[in-house]
């Protein structure tokens, strides 16, 4: 039982052993907050996945619990479904040259790995954002796969798609970043891109751009990208396609 049902059982319980009490305006109360907190925080995940939100830095105290729900429940995984298969489709579509430059560029955080579980102690980002502590926990290189992604990767991978990597990780994070990635079920990307010491401070999605450029100069084609910021996806050199996976927990420029 979730505490709103709690709530209504012990409603529910006075009301038949008092028989004083006007059980309707009292029965109504709490599932009516807790519908409109719901609604509400429906309504801003909403804009933060369309960046109508712009640049926002931790979760609205009243909707943690709401992204707690989705970030753990069935919502995310199905919705994560629905764009792999697109992605999918997409990739179909496309014609591949046949000559090892047609590309696809993921992010790691959020996309390839998900760090739900280190998120969950922290709040599901209602907390300012601690770089020690994730730091921390990527060096523990325990992250999971999201299954739709890995499923994604593998198919991009058979159609024959050269794969690029490309996070807001830093180098001196490149080995338990590889050795997180194969231990959830990554094999033979094509490279994996970090920031080196001149890529330090610059907003992500500059240098993201920075580098699908040195990609484009290098004769690939990016065909499609998949990342859960909107800076892994616009700036310049974008793909012919860009995928947004959703992201409640935080905002990255
Ligand atoms: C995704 O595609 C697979 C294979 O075609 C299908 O079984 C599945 O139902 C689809 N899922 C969604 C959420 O569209
Ligand atoms: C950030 O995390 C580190 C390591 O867990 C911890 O020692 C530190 O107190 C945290 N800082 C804040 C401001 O919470
Ligand atoms: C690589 O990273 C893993 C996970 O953090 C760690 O266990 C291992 O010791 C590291 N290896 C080297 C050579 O640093």
């Amino acid at each position: 039982m979730d505490s709103g049902a709690w709530l209504l059982f012990l409603v529910v319980v006075a009301v038949s052993t008092s028989g004083h009490i006007h059980s309707e305006a009292i029965l109504r109360l709490p599932s009516e907050s807790e519908e409109i907190s719901r609604d509400y925080c429906d309504s801003w995940m909403l804009a933060v996945e369309t960046n109508n939100a712009g640049t926002w830095n931790r979760v609205p105290a009243s909707c943690v619990d709401f992204v707690a729900e989705y970030i753990t429940g069935d919502r995310y995984r199905r919705d994560c479904d629905v764009i792999r298969n697109l992605s999918a489709a997409f990739a179909k579509s496309v014609g591949l040259a046949g000559d090892g430059r047609d590309a696809w560029v993921f992010d790691v955080d959020e996309t390839l790995l998900s760090n739900v579980p280190y998120y969950q102690g922290v709040g599901f980002g209602s907390e300012i954002f601690n770089e020690t502590s994730f730091d921390n926990w990527v060096d523990l290189a325990a992250a999971p796969a999201l299954p739709a992604i890995l499923s994604l990767y593998n198919e991009l991978k058979e159609l024959g798609f050269k794969i690029f990597f490309l996070t807001g990780r830093s180098e001196f994070q490149r080995n338990a970043t590889e050795t997180n990635l194969l231990l959830s079920g990554y094999r033979d990307w094509e490279r994996l891109i970090l920031r080196g010491s001149s890529d330090q401070g610059k907003p992500a999605t500059t240098y993201k751009s920075e580098k699908r450029a040195e990609l484009e100069n290098e004769g690939y084609r990016i065909h499609g990208n998949s990342g859960d910021q909107w800076s892994d996806l616009w700036g310049y050199a974008v793909s012919a396609r860009s995928f947004k996976l959703p992201n409640p927990m935080y905002y990255i420029p």
